[in-house]
């Protein structure tokens, strides 16, 4: 019997609802909310308004688009957390409600661990290589930057972490310094396409182990615009390209030398990147280049998979369901996970 679920994915800025049957994507929708960008950064009550304005639409298109009924539903997925608790509540509720009204039972699902799952999300027209165990991941999002070992479908050690900034918030605060809006991260990709990334050196933080940190960069980021717009008050426009080619390559070169270290250490070869700076053109060609050099099996998912979707909450949702990890109405979200 063929198996398919809803999911419903809010835990943060995005309201996205997807249809996976069997492992399939039937369809992946998703409502971006323009309305942060002015702000610098998410507005956690703005973010659960639109989520309550979009989650019925979205979710009736989402089954349109799936050709599918209510009543064809199996199971409900939602992102549990970590994530803004008002926008996982959206979630959560209606998940909920959808699952109570079609007696069919609730799944929840980790947001970090379902980044990683992307890789596992098939679809019926394109060939789609998986990673086989135990498989090596560098989770890369605007909340956080870890190293991950999966050692089966649900099974996960984290290995490495971020003792202060994510990787993305360190692309999303240095362009707010450049004056970028929210995501600064997308931009800084395509402005660095531009520039010369060997035109200024930031130093490297010295961390150990394979954990990260970014929020020293970001500060001698700043400082060292300060200084240089005391001379030229025109040199972040004059340099726009440079900067932001420079900054890329210092934050692709700090994750990609973790991860040839966690390689070395555990000896996986089977490596991939997720969450929404896997998205980023230098960290991709950086891995890339990597893999080859020291043959890895290299595992980048597509595009519409790296930054928050719902796919992802249904693909981990799927291996939940052939294993009967259902969740009681009494769940909660949680902030933290
Ligand atoms: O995974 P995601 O969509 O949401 C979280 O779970 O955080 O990641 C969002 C982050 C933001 O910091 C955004 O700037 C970054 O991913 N991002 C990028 C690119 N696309 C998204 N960073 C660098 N280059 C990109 N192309
Ligand atoms: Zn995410």
């Amino acid at each position: 019997m063929a198996v398919t679920i809803l999911a419903i994915e809010s835990s943060c800025d995005d309201t996205s609802v997807a249809v996976i049957r069997d492992g399939y994507v039937l369809s992946n929708l998703i409502a971006n909310q323009d309305i942060h960008m002015s702000y610098g950064g998410v507005v956690p009550e703005l973010a659960s308004r639109a989520h309550q304005a979009n989650i019925v639409p979205v979710t009736r298109q989402a089954m349109v688009m799936a050709g599918i009924n209510a009543e064809d539903v199996d199971a409900v997925a939602f992102t549990r957390g970590p994530g803004l608790l008002g926008s996982l509540l959206v979630g959560t509720s209606f998940a909920k409600g959808f699952a109570l009204a079609q007696s069919v039972p609730l799944i929840e699902v980790n947001h970090l661990q379902a980044h990683v799952m992307a890789h596992f999300i098939l679809e019926k027209d394109r060939e789609t290589r998986i990673p086989s165990f135990p498989f090596l991941c560098l989770l890369v999002s605007g909340g956080h930057t870890r190293i991950i070992v999966m050692k089966n479908y649900l099974e996960m050690e984290m290995i490495g972490n971020t003792i202060d900034d994510a990787a993305g918030e360190a692309f999303d605060k240095c362009g707010k310094i450049m004056g970028f809006p929210y995501p600064a991260g997308p931009l800084i990709d395509k402005l660095a396409a531009q520039g010369n990334k060997f035109a200024f050196t930031f130093a490297k933080p010295h961390v150990k182990g394979l954990d990260f940190s970014f929020s020293g960069l970001k500060t001698s980021f700043l400082y060292f615009l300060r200084d240089r717009i005391k001379d030229d008050p025109s040199f972040i426009e004059n340099n726009k390209a440079d900067l932001c080619a420079s900054l890329q390559n210092v934050i692709v070169n700090i994750l990609v030398s973790k991860l040839v270290k966690a390689s070395a250490q555990t000896g996986i070869m089977e490596i991939g990147i997720a969450g929404g700076v896997s998205a980023n053109s230098g960290l991709r060609d950086g891995m890339t280049s990597e893999a080859g050099k020291r043959n890895w099996n290299l595992f980048i998912p597509e595009f519409r998979y790296t930054t928050d979707n719902a796919a992802m909450i249904g693909i981990t949702a799927y291996y939940k369901f052939l294993r009967g990890e259902f969740a009681g109405h009494d769940v909660v979200p949680l902030a933290r996970y």
